[in-house]
């Protein structure tokens, strides 16, 4: 929903070594061309049907995480660092994370929060989990 979300992310990425799957709709390309202020390429896959994508991911072996908050979630400082393959789902700024896409899901990861905001910065959110499971923080 707010287009500097995607440049954001898309650092964190970098930072920790992680690619970053966008669907490859034209306001996506248009925020990444925006956003990013990176001085090399950096990985982006375009991913056509993202639940499709999603399932073959999981059928291929990799381990798909929903960042959000949920009854069965981790918490954050429970998260281990990745051992293998991982797949890391964000919301969207306005409805979260769809139901088809939490059927998908391994597990998911809940940043806790003591504020008067129900929920944080998608960016933030995502780039959280990400240092944790690079095991850089
Ligand atoms: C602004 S939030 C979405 C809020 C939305 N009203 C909802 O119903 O989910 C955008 C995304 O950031 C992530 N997020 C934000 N705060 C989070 C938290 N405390 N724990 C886990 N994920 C969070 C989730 O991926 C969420 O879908």
């Amino acid at each position: 929903m707010h287009h500097a979300n995607l440049g954001t992310l898309l650092r964190t990425c970098d930072a920790v070594g992680a690619c970053l799957a966008v669907p490859p709709w034209r306001w996506v390309d248009e925020a990444l061309a925006r956003g990013n202020t990176l001085r090399r390429p950096s990985c982006v896959h375009r991913v056509g049907d993202p639940l499709r994508w999603l399932a073959a991911e999981r059928a291929g072996g990799a381990r798909v995480l929903g960042v959000e908050l949920t009854d069965e979630a981790v918490r954050l400082a429970d998260l281990p660092m990745a051992r293998r393959r991982t797949v890391v789902v964000l919301g969207h700024e306005a409805t979260g994370i769809p139901a088809e896409a939490l059927d998908n899901l391994d597990a998911a990861v809940e940043i806790p929060m003591i504020g008067t905001g129900l929920s944080l910065n998608v960016a933030v959110a995502g780039s959280l989990v990400l240092y944790k499971l690079a095991g850089l923080s």
